[in-house]
Formats: structure tokens, C-alpha cells, sequence
């Protein structure tokens, strides 16, 4: 299947693996880009820009395909060495960044300089527009039902994609809530250039995470998820714990009167403690409503295959057909 994504970032397949924090590592990255996708390296996951060094070299190792490195411009107690970061990935060769969160405009010259095609992933079509207006060459439109941060609109996917249709020039991606073939045509039917997944890559062989993780998504359903920090407007979509709903029940009390300081003890620092020690009751972690339709952990290849021959099955024996 060609599509302009799949031309313009020179993979096989119109299927990408989003940022993940403390599961985009080289291993993940790399088995996507090997199954023809294109995986990414979450760079702030890296405590230091050599750290991100090592790991893109490391990815370096295990595929000769395109990856890419994601940078999430987040509200953070600690502004991250950006700069460091972009270091980094321009020394590593890496030529594809995806960006998420605010604005990537500051680190746009740099980027451009390098040669470096820029993603940016979000949640509006204002904040789409921006994206081209600042030059990214595409666009990932992460939908309500996304796993992460939703934004504060509320849109899903079905009308996000047309939406974006309308008023986007450069490719656009769909993210949020895929993990099917059947779902890949429609957002390909939708406007969309492919799509990316988060969830659905969580659990797969090659994700570098507890086997506790990978099995609470197979366990979940499309109820289980919970949107924590809407006071904050930092909303994120997360799998409902034990953690998660003592915070879901605190924020409710407080209301508008919530800080971060009391959202802190059950949302900082504790991705490590959940994706590589699999204690799944510690704090709260990204997970989209789409682990409804994740029953199964296959290897990034099989998932790659299954998505697109569905796809091309679809596409050539179903809609075909119906036109008369
Ligand atoms: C465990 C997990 C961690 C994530 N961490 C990040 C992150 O650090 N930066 C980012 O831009 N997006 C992050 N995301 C969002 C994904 O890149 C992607 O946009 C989202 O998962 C798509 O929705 P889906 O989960 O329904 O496929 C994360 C998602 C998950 C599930």
C-alpha cells in the first residue's frame, strides 16, 4: 500500500508506533521499522542526552530502516535539556522527529537545518493548522479516544479526521483507538495517510515492558480506561488501578481547587515502577480505550501483516465490490 506517508518517510507500511515513555526503546523501535513500519524512540525516557546517544545508536544496530525519535514538550516540574536532546538525534542521524504536546516552534530552524522531517501529534485542528504554519511536514491527529493526552476538546476521531481534511494542505496521520485493519481503512477512507497506535504496540513480544503490562491490556476492556488531570488541563487517558481511582475520587472532591502537588504523588515517577517491575497498582499509566480490541500478544510483525492483509482484504473484496 502507498500513501504519501508511507512515500514521504520511506517505509513500507502506513502504520506507525507513537512515543511511548518508558516503552519506546530501541528494541520496540526497531522491530516496528524492521516489520515495515516506522517505529520511534521516546527521548524523553533517556535521563540525559547521551543516554538518547546510546539508545538511537543502539537502534542503529538492530535495523537499517528509517525510525524516529519522539520529543513530548509537556508541562514538566524540570524543563529537560532540549537542546541536548535535539544534539542527539542530529548526531545520530536520525531524520524523522516526532513532536508532541506544545508547540515544537522553537526547535523548528534546527530541525529543518538538519534535514530532519518533523510529526507533530495533536489533538485540535487549530493546533494542526499551527503545525503547517510552522512548517511540519505532517500531522498525527490523536482522537479522544486516544491513550496519553487527549487535549481538552473532547473530538473524537470520527469527526477529528474529516475535520482536519478540511482545512490541512500537508499528510495527516489518525491516532487514537487503532489496532485493526478494518480501522485502518476507515481512516484512510476518513482523509488520513495511515495511522499510529500507541496501546496496541504496548502489547506486543518485542515491547520492552513487564509481562503485567502487556496482560492488563489484554485483560481490559473498552470501560476500563479513566481521563485524570481534566482540572489541570493536562488530561490524560489512563487504564483504571487501584492508584487511579483514589485519584479519580480525590479530584472529584476538590473539583477546581485540585493542585498538582496533590496529583503528584500518584502521576510522578512511576512509569519505571509499572513497565519494568510490572506493579501495576503504583501510579497511573497511559492507556487508550482501544484495549478493548486488544486480545492477543503478537510479535510487531505478525500485528504489522495481520493489519495490512486485513486492510488489502477489506479494500479488495468487501468495498470494491459494492460498487456496482
Ligand atoms: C504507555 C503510553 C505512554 C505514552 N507516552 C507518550 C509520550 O511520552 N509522548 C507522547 O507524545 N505520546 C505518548 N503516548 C501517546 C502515544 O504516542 C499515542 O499518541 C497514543 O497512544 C495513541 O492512542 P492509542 O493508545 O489509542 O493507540 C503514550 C501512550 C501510551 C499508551
Amino acid at each position: 500500500m502507498k500513501t504519501k506517508f508511507t512515500e514521504m518517510f520511506g517505509v513500507e507500511h502506513p502504520i506507525m508506533q507513537g512515543g511511548m515513555h518508558y516503552v519506546g526503546f530501541a528494541e520496540l523501535a526497531a522491530a516496528v521499522s524492521n516489520a515495515g513500519g516506522l517505529g520511534t524512540i521516546t527521548a524523553l525516557t533517556q535521563r540525559t542526552p547521551d543516554d538518547l546517544a546510546k539508545e538511537i545508536e543502539k537502534c542503529h544496530q538492530l535495523t537499517d530502516k528509517p525510525f524516529a525519535v519522539n520529543v513530548t514538550i509537556l508541562p514538566m516540574v524540570n524543563t529537560p535539556d532540549y537542546p541536548g536532546y535535539l544534539k542527539a538525534i542530529i548526531e545520530g542521524g536520525v531524520k524523522i522527529v516526532e513532536t508532541a504536546g506544545r508547540s515544537p516552534e522553537k526547535f523548528m530552524d534546527t530541525l529543518k537545518e538538519h534535514g530532519i522531517k518533523v510529526i507533530h501529534k495533536c489533538t485540535s485542528v487549530r493546533h494542526a493548522l499551527k503545525a503547517q504554519k510552522i512548517g511540519c511536514d505532517a500531522v498525527s491527529a490523536d482522537g479522544f479516544e486516544c491513550g496519553g493526552h487527549p487535549g481538552e476538546d473532547d473530538i473524537p476521531n470520527f469527526i477529528l479526521l474529516p475535520r482536519v481534511l478540511e482545512e490541512l494542505e500537508i499528510p495527516f496521520l489518525a491516532s487514537g483507538g487503532f489496532a485493526t485493519g478494518s480501522q485502518l481503512v476507515a481512516a484512510l477512507s476518513l482523509g488520513a495517510e495511515g495511522i499510529n497506535m500507541g496501546t496496541r504496540f504496548v502489547a506486543t513480544k518485542e515491547a520492552p515492558v513487564h509481562q503485567n503490562v502487556k496482560q492488563a491490556i489484554v485483560n481490559a476492556s473498552e470501560l476500563d480506561t479513566r481521563l485524570i488531570m481534566r482540572d489541570l488541563k493536562n488530561t490524560e487517558r489512563v487504564l483504571s488501578n487501584k492508584a487511579v481511582d483514589e485519584l479519580v475520587t480525590l479530584e472529584a472532591k476538590k473539583g477546581k481547587d485540585i493542585s498538582f502537588d496533590e496529583v503528584a504523588p500518584y502521576v510522578v515517577g512511576k512509569y519505571k515502577d509499572v513497565m519494568m517491575n510490572g506493579k501495576m497498582d503504583v501510579g497511573a499509566w497511559s492507556c487508550g480505550m482501544v484495549a478493548g480490541l486488544i486480545n492477543d500478544i503478537p510479535t510487531c510483525k505478525e500485528l504489522i501483516d495481520r493489519i495490512m492483509l486485513d486492510a488489502n482484504t477489506i479494500i479488495s473484496n468487501r468495498l470494491s465490490k459494492l460498487i456496482t
